[in-house]
C-alpha cells in the first residue's frame, strides 16, 4: 500500500513527502506541476505524476494505480484571484473528485487541507480562541470554498461511512512561501536579505505556524486510521507584525522595518486566536517555539545568500 499525495509539489508538500518517505512509507503524487526537485534522492519510494485534480480521470486513474490506502489532498488555489468558474473548478471540483474517487476506490482515510479562513474575522468571535464547533463566517472566495470543501466531507461520511479529514492550517510560514499570506513571512526574509520593508498596520495580526509543523500535524493525522474528530484546527502563535518585528530585531539588529500606521489593522487581520486542544490532546503534537523558527528561517536565507549562521 502506498499514500496518494495531490498537490504534493507545493510549500506544504514537499515537506510532506519526504517524511512520509523517512517513516517508510512510498508515495505517489500527483500534481499538475510535477517539478520538484527536492524529491531527488527519495528514489523510487516517492514516483511523480502530472496530473489535474479537476479531471476526474486523472485523480481515479491516479488513485488506483498507487494502490494508495491513504490519500491527502494538498492542491488548492492560495487566493481570492481567480475568476468564480475557474476556482469552482479547483477548489470544489478538484476536492469532490478526490473524496469520490477514494469513496469508489474504497480509501481507508482521505485527508484534505482547510484553513483557518473557514472563521472570517476574529470579530465575530470577541477576544477568545476559535474552536472547531464555532460558526463559519467566511466570506471571501477563499474561505466559503473551504467551507463547502468541510460540509461536502461531513457529506461523504454521513451518507458513504468514510473517513474524510479535514485540518485547518493557521498561517503557514517558511521561508519559500509566496502564495497566500505572505506579510508574516517577509517581514523575517526581506530583513535577512538586507532589504527594507513596510507594512500598512503594527498591529495587523496573525498566527503562524511553521510549515516543518504543519506537515507533522498531516502526517500524524493521516496516518491515523480513524480520528476521533472530522475537522481540526493547527493553532499556532497568534502575535501582531510589531511583535515579529521585535523578534526579528533581536536576531537583525540593523532590520529596516517599518509600518505606515500603528493602529487600524486589527479589524481587518482574519481569524487569528485558534484553539488547537483537540489536536494536541489526540495526536500529542508540540511545535517548536515561535522565536526558534524566525531564527531558523533567518538562517536559512543567510544559507542561501552564503552568508554564517546567526546564533540562537
Ligand atoms: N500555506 C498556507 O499558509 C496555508 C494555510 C492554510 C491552508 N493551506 C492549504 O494547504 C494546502 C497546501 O498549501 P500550499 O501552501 O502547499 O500551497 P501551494 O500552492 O504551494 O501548493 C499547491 C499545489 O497544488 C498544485 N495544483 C494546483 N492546481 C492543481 C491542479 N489543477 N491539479 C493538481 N495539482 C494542482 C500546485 O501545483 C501546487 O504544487 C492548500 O489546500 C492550502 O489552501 C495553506
Amino acid at each position: 500500500m502506498s499514500i496518494f499525495v495531490i498537490g504534493g509539489t507545493g510549500f506544504i508538500g514537499i515537506r510532506v513527502i519526504p517524511s512520509l518517505v523517512a517513516r517508510g512509507e512510498t508515495v505517489v503524487c500527483m500534481d499538475i506541476n510535477p517539478n520538484a526537485p527536492s524529491f531527488a534522492g527519495l528514489g523510487d519510494k516517492v514516483t511523480v505524476v502530472r496530473g489535474d485534480v479537476t479531471q476526474f480521470d486523472d485523480v481515479i486513474g491516479n488513485m488506483e494505480a498507487s494502490k494508495a490506502d491513504r490519500v491527502i489532498n494538498l492542491s488548492y488555489n492560495l487566493g481570492q484571484d481567480l475568476p468564480p468558474h475557474r476556482a469552482t473548478k479547483l477548489n470544489i471540483i478538484g476536492m469532490d473528485n478526490c473524496f469520490e474517487a477514494a469513496r469508489i476506490l474504497g480509501v481507508k482515510h482521505t485527508v484534505f487541507a482547510s484553513s483557518l479562513a473557514v472563521n472570517g474575522q476574529q470579530s465575530h468571535y470577541g477576544e477568545r480562541a476559535v474552536t472547531e464547533d464555532d460558526y463559519k463566517h467566511a466570506v471571501v472566495q477563499y474561505g466559503s470554498h473551504k467551507a463547502f470543501n468541510e460540509f461536502q466531507a461531513k457529506d461523504y461520511i454521513d451518507k458513504h461511512g468514510m473517513t474524510i479529514t479535514a485540518v485547518r492550517p493557521a498561517n503557514v510560514t517558511g521561508p519559500d512561501k509566496v502564495r497566500g499570506s505572505v506579510d508574516h513571512v517577509n517581514i523575517i526574509t526581506r530583513p535577512a536579505r538586507g532589504e527594507a520593508i513596510s507594512f500598512p498596520f503594527a498591529d495587523a495580526m496573525r498566527c503562524p505556524i511553521h510549515v516543518d509543523d504543519i506537515a507533522e500535524v498531516f502526517i500524524r493525522v493521516l496516518m491515523t486510521d480513524k480520528p476521533a474528530h472530522a475537522v481540526y484546527s493547527s493553532g499556532g502563535q497568534a502575535i501582531s507584525l510589531a511583535d515579529i518585528a521585535v523578534i526579528v530585531r533581536e536576531f537583525l539588529p540593523d532590520a529596516k522595518i517599518s509600518f505606515e500606521k500603528q493602529s487600524g489593522g486589527r479589524a481587518s487581520s482574519g481569524n487569528w486566536m485558534i484553539d488547537n486542544s483537540r489536536l494536541v490532546q489526540e495526536f500529542g503534537v508540540q511545535y517548536r517555539s515561535y522565536r526558534e523558527r524566525v531564527l531558523q528561517i533567518i538562517n536559512e536565507v543567510r544559507a542561501e545568500l552564503g552568508q554564517a549562521p546567526i546564533k540562537g
